[in-house]
């Protein structure tokens, strides 16, 4: 029991609901600590840390998005089948991923975001595993019947998380039961007091109450999650892997002369329960309480702002504890499936969409014949093993493009589809639809397919080649016209691969050349000089 209460009675004190930090506080058990060798541990643990994140500060580099593989286990009572009560489904548990990704990602038209100055996009994202530790697939979901699930006994800490757990140096491991003792909704460690713990490897990371995981904001028609009411936006998990950041309430769990350690979020002093108006924003210690701070106590309704300060000293962390830091590497994250989910928009050689705006490309004999279209699903974490089912539902006349297909996507993330898009110009809609997208279930792609007109030399003296790489297209309509907008000549040709404008005697200028045919319109700026 002593052994046991060196390190996790301190983290009663400093994590867990009212009623641990008060029945601590009113036995002395802090005292207790202090006289406590690893008390004194933890003091040089914390001591470096904070000289390690100000050094930190001054040097890190910013827009780097750092991952966080995450692996959900739902310790479910053994009586509640799939989607009943503590056994919540794959939706509501994506649901809360999806709220992580929105809160430290600050993003906007999302509860997450804000306007605060000091409100920061702590650009750490994550994802549920699409490997498990053996680099087999997985959904990064592992069930587990589990008896002690109600009312959860803070004592069985170690025994439960020996059911189930992935390496904790390699993945964020969240708990989920039904119910934790006391009222708590959720409890984590933060590395700190981890750090010279012998339990750590077995205890580290985040335990969560059913129904306080996930977000009642994504609950589609026909879903039902289990949630409460009050703590209905999943910002607790939020608030537990601020925790297992190492991040500390902006209480300091004290008054007005603890800080937080952070500093530019305001001192205050006490817990805060509930959301201005009522109770109203309280001035404490010289400054209104920033109630919004995901490591206050406020309900899930009124936080949004992780600051400036505590993005640093989450990153620094994951840096610093040497634990954390691999979880985090790039071998971790490409080793747990995580390389590709998440965040970029657009690569070289292919397109990455999570809604349907269009995308201009060319087309001609000189354009890569095979065209890849990538969609994440809308949770951005990925696809996992699904099916997704492509289709081309609009194309320019001619083109004949033909499919309407499945593909199951491997754990990697992304659907692909690769079409050929020959050489018709035009505008082509491809649909992709998946169960994991949102409503509505499919995500329209619109390729609007320009023609790879060139021409040269350019600039030129008396005459330029214009190369039409569009077999397809005839006849075509060429006109040019200069800088004022008046038309200097206007012809159609039959010419299939080049047309040569001879322009001598017209004078040194920029033209643009349009090529309008039945599909397309392009335009291409030449420029006239005589040496
Ligand atoms: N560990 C805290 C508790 O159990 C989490 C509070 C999170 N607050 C929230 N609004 N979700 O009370
Ligand atoms: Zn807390
Ligand atoms: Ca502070």
């Amino acid at each position: 029991m002593l052994r046991f209460s060196g390190i996790l009675l301190f983290v009663f004190f400093s994590l867990f609901s009212k009623t641990f930090a008060q029945q601590n506080r009113l036995c002395g058990q802090d005292e207790l600590h202090r006289l406590h060798p690893e008390w004194q541990q933890l003091q040089k643990e914390r001591k470096a840390f904070n000289e390690f994140a100000t050094q930190f500060q001054a040097t890190e580099q910013t827009a780097n998005i750092i991952k966080i593989p995450v692996v959900v286990h739902i310790m479910h009572l053994p009586s509640e089948a799939y989607g009943v009560q503590s056994n919540i489904t794959d939706e509501q548990i994506r649901s809360q991923i999806e709220v992580l990704n929105e809160d430290f990602g600050k993003v906007f038209g999302t509860r997450g975001y804000n306007v605060n100055p000091v409100g920061e996009n702590t650009e750490i994202e994550f994802c549920l595993a699409t490997r498990d530790p053996s680099g087999n697939p997985t959904t990064g979901i592992n069930r587990v019947p589990y008896a002690g699930s109600s009312n959860f006994q803070l004592s069985q800490d170690r025994n439960m998380k020996d059911l189930s757990r992935w390496p904790v140096n390699r993945y964020l491991n969240i708990w989920v039961v039904k119910s934790i003792q006391s009222g708590i909704l959720g409890y984590a460690y933060l590395p700190e007091v981890m750090a010279s713990d012998p339990e750590r490897s077995f205890v580290d990371g985040v335990v969560m109450g059913a129904f306080y995981f996930g977000s009642r904001d994504k609950q589609l028609l026909g879903q039902n999650f289990y949630l409460s009411n009050t703590f209905a936006y999943g910002r607790t998990a939020t608030h537990e892997v601020g925790h297992f950041l190492n991040l500390k309430h902006t209480w300091g769990d004290g008054g007005c002369e603890i800080d937080d350690d952070v500093d530019d979020t305001p001192l205050c002093s006490g817990q805060y329960f509930g959301c201005p108006p009522s109770p109203s924003r309280p001035f404490q210690c010289g400054f209104n309480r920033m109630v919004e701070n995901y490591m206050d106590y406020s309900d899930d309704a009124c936080f949004n702002i992780f600051t400036l300060g505590q993005k640093t000293r989450m990153r620094a962390a994951l840096q610093f504890y040497p634990f954390r830091a691999s979880l985090v590497s790039l071998a971790n994250v490409a080793a747990t499936g995580c390389a590709d989910s998440g965040g970029s928009i657009s690569f070289a050689d292919t397109i990455v969409k999570i809604s349907g705006d269009s995308q201009v490309i060319r087309v001609g004999r000189n354009t890569e014949e095979v065209f890849r279209i990538r969609i994440l699903n809308q949770l951005r974490v990925g696809f996992n093993n699904e099916e997704v089912r492509w289709q081309v539902i609009s194309q320019p006349f001619g083109a004949g493009l033909v499919f309407d297909t499945l593909v199951r996507t491997s754990g990697g993330g992304f659907a692909t589809m690769n079409v050929g898009l020959a050489n018709f110009p035009g505008r082509y809609v491809f649909r992709a639809s998946a169960n994991t997208l949102r409503t509505p279930n499919f995500v329209d792609f619109r390729i609007e397919a320009m023609a790879a007109t060139n021409a040269y030399p350019n600039p030129f003296k008396d005459e330029i080649v214009l190369a039409i790489e569009l077999p397809n297209i005839n006849p075509v309509q060429l006109r040019v016209t200069d800088l004022q907008g008046k038309v200097v000549m206007d012809f159609t040709t039959e010419a299939k691969e080049a047309v040569v404008l001879n322009m001598a005697g017209y004078p040194d200028n920029f033209y643009l050349v349009t090529v309008i045919s039945p599909q397309l319109i392009d335009y291409f700026k030449i420029i006239k000089i005589t040496p």
